[in-house]
């Protein structure tokens, strides 16, 4: 053990014991800010002139690559013991460098099932597009992908349910509720295999949209009644679509058919009554609202989080399930995951997920100045109190979309989290 020290956090005094141990890795895990502390080889059979040393460029990383398969690193462990008067709680073992390790890894574990769903879904749109037989085995088994990611990490693969591409708006819409759904009903503590068939209702939900005109689908601006009653057959066609066939669970066919009712009765087609209205096709018309109302579209730019929560709580009761949409909102929360944040010092940074209890307290990477000027980023959490340069607490002031103040969340993506935003120690 290097040290024992004690903190308060959130009225809590904590005891902590830090010690250092060793992590073997595959030098493809390798990130700026390891420490390297032993080679698969001997120190002498390497071009290395130390024999330990910091990773600080992605040079440094490259020349471990290169001589190296494995190598061992250095990782702080702390484990944290909680006081309650005589009675000690049980300890909490954090691994700081795991943590960095263990978000930018499920990041890029999530972003591959994620296109791979996509890949997936854009296949079955275009099959009804053509009137093709559809081949659903291979959405089968991405939606069990999906399942076990958001089971592992909900923050990771939500993440990427913010990263939207206009040209792409039906396949990625599709995804999205997918994704949404399932992790609507895990809040809700269905069984893995409800997941699954949650996650096709959400994936197919949308499918008759292949069968509407596109000239109607793609309309850069709002629909004259003749053509929104065109539209709203896409429920209708994704019924027969869907009806009878043997290879997909058959309640996805109630949801495809009945998404846009309404508890009130005033949905379309049918014009149901809530008695009529199944729970997954509930949890559907939920994921649907908020996802379609937070995506950019041709005549309308999308709306912040805030707003569909907003907006989703307005209307629960009459439109939505009231106990659904609240969970949906609890899940949602006021920071999701790839959003970004403004702090009162102006200072911008994206968020990345909150600690269990610490909602309200998000980690972000940190990527503008209070100038709104680039800046090396760096990983703050909330939740424990961080202070700037002029030794003022950072404070939200405030939650944006991708794409305002310049900062683009699919760039810290494509050009690599790993790299970008897990270079510097997380800072307490
Ligand atoms: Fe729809």
């Amino acid at each position: 053990m290097i040290g024992s020290i004690t903190k308060t956090r959130n009225g809590r005094q904590f005891q902590i014991n830090k010690r250092h141990t060793r992590k073997r890795l595959d030098v493809s895990e390798l990130t700026l800010g390891m420490h390297i502390v032993e080679l698969d080889r001997p120190w002498i059979e390497s071009p290395f002139l130390f024999q330990g040393f910091l990773l600080e460029s992605p040079d440094d990383i490259r020349m471990v690559q290169d001589v190296c398969s494995w190598v061992y690193v250095d990782v702080l462990e702390e484990e944290w013991q909680e006081h309650h008067g005589a009675t000690a709680g049980k300890p909490q073992t954090r691994q700081r460098f795991v943590e960095k390790q263990e978000m930018a890894q499920q990041l890029t574990q999530a972003n591959r099932t994620y296109q791979a769903t996509k890949q997936q879904v854009k296949t079955l749109l275009n099959s009804a597009y053509l009137g093709q037989a559809m081949n659903m085995e291979g959405a089968k088994v991405a939606v069990k992908e999906c399942v076990d990611r958001v089971i592992h990490n909900p923050n990771a693969i939500l993440w990427l349910t913010r990263l939207k591409h206009q040209d792409e708006y039906t396949a990625e819409h599709s995804v999205n509720v997918c994704l949404l759904s399932i992790a609507l009903g895990r809040e809700m503590d269905l069984a893995p295999y409800e997941l699954e068939n949650i996650g096709i209702c959400g994936l197919m939900h949308d499918i008759g949209k292949m069968k509407v005109p596109p000239e109607i689908l793609n309309k850069p601006g709002p629909l004259d009644p003749q053509e929104f009653e065109e539209m709203a057959r896409h429920t209708t066609y994704a019924k027969q679509l869907l009806m009878g066939r043997s290879d997909i669970y058959p309640g996805a066919v109630d949801v495809a058919y009945t998404h846009h009712e309404r508890l009130d009765g005033k949905g379309y087609p049918r014009g149901l009554d809530a008695s009529k209205i199944s729970l997954f096709t509930r949890i559907v018309t939920v994921a649907d609202a908020y996802d379609a109302m937070t995506s950019d579209r041709c005549y309308q730019k999308g709306m912040s989080s805030i707003d569909a929560l907003k907006i989703l709580n307005r209307h629960a009761g009459s439109q939505f399930d009231t106990d659904i949409a609240r969970q949906f909102i609890a899940m949602i929360g006021l920071y999701p995951p790839g959003y970004l944040i403004e702090m009162t010092n102006g200072e911008v940074g994206i968020i990345l997920s909150s600690d269990p209890g610490f909602s309200l307290k998000p980690k972000a990477i940190m990527v503008l100045g209070p100038d709104k000027e680039p800046q090396p980023e760096r990983i703050i959490n909330l939740a424990n109190a961080p202070q700037d340069d002029r030794g003022e607490f950072y404070k939200a002031a405030g939650v944006f979309r991708s794409g305002t103040f310049g900062v683009h969340v699919n760039d810290y993506i494509s050009k690599g989290l790993r790299i970008k935003g897990f270079e510097f120690c997380m800072q307490d």
